[in-house]
């Protein structure tokens, strides 16, 4: 039977547009960005209003860094701002925070940052807001097989067990802002069944009225993971 009706669990979201936001602006990309970390407010608090128990971030991916120097330093400031000053909120609001990527290897400032934040929503239940923070799915993949070959077989299941996402539910919808139609190394190995959105709004415009809209599309979307 096709499954449909469903709700989604996991959503995941590839934030892109906001030095395109900025530019129809005349503004500085990191007005952007700025912009950008707004809308990622907005949803984060939308999650779980809409019952997601987990929400994916696509913040900065490990291709990200051959951006100008100017315009890395600005998104690191800009994240390290969004942790220090929403911890309370999500603290307040049941949200954990998870990073995925190869966050160790940021600034020892950035990890310290971080390995606080986690550790105070460590405890917190409702939604988990996961940030992927110098992420590619490629270099997700190769860390989690080699950890799967150090335990013994490389199989799928000892793949996915060691994948950053493991924790989570499985991955339900992934959704991209402002236009582009590729998924840009993310999630790869979590997208083989999940469903896709694309939508033309660039990331600061997108609302929580938006969201709502992939996931009304998503719930009457037919299942089948290859059964009939
Ligand atoms: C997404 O917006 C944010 C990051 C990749 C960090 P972009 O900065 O990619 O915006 P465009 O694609 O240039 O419009
Ligand atoms: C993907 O967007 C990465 C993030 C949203 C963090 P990019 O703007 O970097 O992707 P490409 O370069 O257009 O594929
Ligand atoms: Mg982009």
């Amino acid at each position: 039977m096709p499954e449909t009706d469903h709700r989604a669990r996991h959503v995941a979201i590839i934030m892109d547009g906001n030095g395109r936001w900025a530019k129809k602006r005349h503004l500085p990309r990191v007005a952007g960005h700025r912009a950008g970390v707004e809308a990622v407010r907005k949803i984060v608090r939308a999650a779980g209003d809409l019952g997601l128990e987990a929400l994916t971030l696509y913040a900065f991916s490990s291709e990200n860094w051959k951006r100008p120097e100017e315009e890395v330093s600005d998104l690191m400031g800009l994240m390290k701002r969004f942790i220090v000053s929403d911890i309370d909120e999500f603290a307040a609001n049941d949200v954990r925070l998870k990073i995925v990527g190869n966050w160790r290897a940021l600034a020892p400032d950035v990890v310290a940052l971080i390995e606080d934040a986690l550790a105070r929503t460590a405890g917190n239940k409702r939604t988990t807001l996961a940030v992927a923070l110098n992420y590619g799915a490629q270099d997700e993949i190769v860390r989690a097989a080699r950890a799967a070959a150090g335990e013994g077989a490389i199989t799928a299941e000892a793949i996915e067990a060691h994948l950053d996402t493991a924790d989570l539910p499985p991955l339900d919808l992934l959704i991209r802002t402002s236009g582009e139609v590729r998924l840009s190394n993310f999630l790869l190995w979590q997208a083989a069944y999940a469903e896709l959105y694309f939508t033309d709004r660039l990331w600061p415009d997108f609302t929580p009225a938006d969201l709502a809209a992939a996931l009304d599309q998503f719930a009457r979307r037919e299942r089948r993971f290859g059964g009939l």
